[in-house]
């Protein structure tokens, strides 16, 4: 059975006492769902909340990292530095990092192997802009940068990863890919997994759907067969909307 898994990108949001007040609001919900939560604040924030959710169910993430073990890299993390707080998994590939900050899909692939050589897990992030969906060229687009950045993996590597489909024109726009939409595109990424590294590595992979997913829409977009989970927005730093989703496997 894949896991179900709900994650709380932060972005650039919460400066310390807002992170600190969204914390504790996190830690009084109740969860009924069996969905693995995670939550990923920014830099500053990480190292407080891992020693203040030491003992919950929450796990801690990063919203990314450097390859370079160390060095003259100004302003940028390592897998090593995230590793000694106890940060064990992260966001790599988020659009926002593409679109902004130039991450390409070598460089991604590089921080996929750095994070893997330190034994972390990573949340894959991809998707296509609009205009690839209006050119009908989203599929293509998506396989290329999921062959880009992770087909030099062996087949066990992948237990080590999980992928997140974040369309760019659904992200914070309000606009959410239907849940039929959300489910092609997952089936489709799955069946490109299973051509190249076969059934049991596709089957086993946790696909999330992330893009405007709020409390009323995640129930329906959940309840499709090849979406495991989502990386959730905006609405992960309300801590009741946040586990509305969490609640809604
Ligand atoms: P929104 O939920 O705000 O659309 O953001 C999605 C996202 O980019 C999560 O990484």
């Amino acid at each position: 059975m894949r896991k179900h898994i709900v994650a709380g990108n932060w972005k650039m949001n919460n400066d310390l006492a807002q992170s600190v007040a969204l914390i504790s609001d996190l830690k009084r919900q109740n969860q009924t769902s069996n969905a693995e939560v995670m939550i990923a604040p920014t830099f500053t924030n990480l190292w407080h909340t891992t020693e203040n959710l030491k003992s919950s169910p929450i796990e801690v993430i990063a919203q990314n990292m450097h390859f370079a073990e160390n060095g003259a890299y100004t302003g940028e993390v390592s897998a090593e530095m995230l590793k000694s707080i106890g940060v064990n998994t992260v966001i790599l590939g988020h659009s926002e990092r593409r679109a902004y900050f130039n991450e390409t899909d070598e460089m991604l692939a590089k921080k996929v192997d750095a994070a893997l050589e330190h034994n972390m897990r990573v949340i894959f992030c991809f998707g296509e802009e609009l205009a690839d969906r209006q050119a009908s060229t989203h599929e293509s687009v998506v396989a290329n940068q999921i062959k880009n950045a992770l087909f030099h993996l062996k087949a066990t590597d992948f237990q080590s990863i999980v992928l997140a489909y974040e369309p760019v024109w659904a992200i914070g726009t309000g606009e959410t890919a239907s849940p039929e939409q959300a489910q092609e595109m997952h089936q489709f990424i799955r069946k490109t997994l299973s051509d190249a590294y076969g059934d049991t590595v596709a089957n086993a992979m946790s696909i999330l759907y992330g893009g405007s997913v709020k409390p009323a829409n995640a129930k329906e977009i959940f309840s499709k067969p090849d979406v495991d989970g989502g990386l959730i927005g905006g609405a992960a730093l309300n801590a009741e909307d946040f586990y509305a989703i969490v609640n809604a496997f």
